[in-house]
Order: structure tokens, then C-alpha cells, then sequence
């Protein structure tokens, strides 16, 4: 049957959700492409860009979006596909149809301040891993040797977690996970906006991408040297307490990661850490 309407279709229809830069007023074009089997979204994008014309035949400037790997492994494609965050290179054009046949919407992710199109600034993202100091420290260049080893049970626990691609699915489903959106003012050094903007991403919520590599990072015979600070860090404002167990994080994450499990075991050593610190 889906076999028969790939067979029939001859053209593709993609509604695209456009803004011409940050703060600019959103509108929506439509793109009639030939169809063709086996496209993904990224290669849809790409013919868009080169025909720069809608369907009604008005030229264009070209949609811009952003990619890397092209094998879902980067998470800079990711965008709001018929309505479902996820990577555009991972998308696959016949599938989609299957759903719906009329056309393909596409839209910027919702939780970031988009640059241009389906171009977001996902800085408030890793300045989020920032907060949790999610890395392993170093404290020299020197070979120090082989470090400890880690047992079979913390690498199983840790593989899963280490997945994370920085994509942001996650964070543009959680509805704790609010927009936030500066301007900069007139006559602001652009110094002086980012840092406006660090004091307003450091007091919103973490996110659960970073409480779980808070847990990853904690659980590493290295990284654990920081898991003092990573639970002051997601203690404070904008901390664990914030997440509301929606549970939405989990359902859409690429990697499968096990959201809810990390920020479970989050809370169950943000709770300790406070015990101990009584004690001290
Ligand atoms: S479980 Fe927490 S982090 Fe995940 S979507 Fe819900 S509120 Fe957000
Ligand atoms: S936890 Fe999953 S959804 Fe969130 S940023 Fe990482 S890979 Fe993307
Ligand atoms: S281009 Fe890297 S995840 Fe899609």
C-alpha cells in the first residue's frame, strides 16, 4: 500500500518555518520539490537551498540550518520535524510521508532563541555543562600513567550516559525547561550582553543532559575528584529540585539515554551530600 503512493507520488511539499534573525518575526514558505526515494531531511534541505525558489515561484534567500556528522552523532541538525524534536539527517523523507502525506513541516527547536531559520543558539546547553563541570579534570600534560580501572558494573552504568550528543531533544521537551530569549540593549558591549546572559542561563534550570553527565562524570575514578562541586552545583538555583519527573526528557531522547534513572540517582546523592555537609 505505502509501496503504491511512493510510486505514485511525483513531488514533495515542505513548509518551513522562517525567521530572518534573532527577535524577527517567524513566517511560514512552502518548498515543492521532485520527489525522489530515499532522501533524509538534510538532503531536502540542501535541493531547497539550490532552488531557492517557494512553491509559488517567488525567489528566496536559502533556508539555513546547521550539521555535522550527518549520522546522528553531533546533534547540530536537531530541529522540529511534523511536529517532533529530533536530527534532520536521521529523518528519513519516505517515512515521514508515511505519516503525512500532504507535506513535511519543519521548524526551529522551541527552547532556544533562534540566530536565523532552523538555526538555534544552543549556548545556554553547554554553558548548562559548564555548571556541572562535565569533564574528567586534568592537571597537567604530562603522562601520569594508566588511571584507575574502572569496574565492569560504573563502565555498563556510564555507556549509556557517555551517548549524550549535546543535542537538546530533551531540553525542547521539558516543560521545566523555560525559553529565554535577551536582547541586547542599546549602546551594550557585546561583553557585557553575554555576560547578562551567563547570570540569567546560570540561574535557570540545569536540564537533565547535564544532570546526567554530573552523574556520568561522578562516576568516573577521575572525573569523581569534581563530585563535590557538581552536586553544590546541582543543589543551587536552577538545580534538581526544579525537575518536575514529566519524564518528557526520557521519551524523546535519541540515545536512549536513561534520563530519569540519573536524575533519580541525582537526587538520592544531592540529598546525601547536603547530610554530610551538616556534619563537616
Ligand atoms: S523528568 Fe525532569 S528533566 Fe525530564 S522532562 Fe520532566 S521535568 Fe524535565
Ligand atoms: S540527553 Fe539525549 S536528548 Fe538530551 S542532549 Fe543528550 S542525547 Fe540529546
Ligand atoms: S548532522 Fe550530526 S546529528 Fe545530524
Amino acid at each position: 500500500m505505502i509501496a503504491l503512493d511512493t510510486k505514485k507520488r511525483t513531488e514533495i511539499k515542505i513548509r518551513v518555518r522562517r525567521q530572518d534573525g534573532p527577535g524577527k518575526k517567524p513566517y511560514w514558505e512552502l518548498h515543492t520539490l521532485p520527489y525522489e526515494p530515499e532522501l533524509n531531511v538534510i538532503s531536502i534541505l540542501q535541493k531547497i537551498a539550490a532552488q531557492s525558489k517557494t512553491s509559488d515561484g517567488k525567489k528566496v534567500t536559502p533556508v539555513v540550518w546547521d550539521c555535522g556528522c550527518l549520522e546522528e552523532v553531533c546533534g547540530a541538525c536537531t530541529m522540529v520535524i511534523n511536529g517532533k524534536v529530533r536530527q534532520s539527517c536521521s529523518a528519513l523523507v519516505d517515512r515521514l510521508l508515511e505519516d503525512n502525506p500532504d507535506e513535511i513541516v519543519l521548524e526551529p527547536m522551541r527552547k532556544f532563541p533562534v540566530l536565523r531559520d532552523l538555526l538555534v543558539d544552543r549556548q545556554r546547553l553547554f554553558k548548562a555543562l559548564e555548571r556541572v563541570e562535565a569533564w574528567v579534570p586534568v592537571d597537567s600534560y604530562y603522562d601520569m600513567g594508566p588511571g584507575e580501572r574502572q569496574s565492569r558494573d560504573s563502565q555498563e552504568q556510564n555507556y549509556p550516559l557517555s551517548q549524550c550528543m549535546s543535542c537538546g531533544c530533551c531540553l525542547d521537551a521539558c516543560p521545566q525547561f523555560l525559553k529565554i530569549e535577551l536582547e541586547q540593549k542599546a549602546g551594550e558591549s557585546d561583553e557585557d550582553f553575554q555576560a547578562r546572559k551567563n547570570a540569567a542561563y546560570n540561574e535557570s534550570f540545569v536540564g537533565p543532559h547535564a544532570i546526567s553527565q554530573a552523574m556520568l562524570f561522578n562516576n568516573n575514578p577521575v572525573g569523581k575528584a569534581l563530585a563535590g562541586e557538581r552536586l553544590d552545583a546541582l543543589s543551587g538555583p536552577g538545580g534538581i529540585q526544579i525537575c518536575g519527573n514529566a519524564q518528557n526528557c526520557v521519551a524523546v531522547c535519541p540515545k536512549e539515554i536513561p534520563l530519569t534513572t540519573s536524575i533519580a540517582r541525582a537526587g538520592r546523592a544531592t540529598t546525601l551530600h547536603a547530610i554530610r555537609s551538616w556534619f563537616e
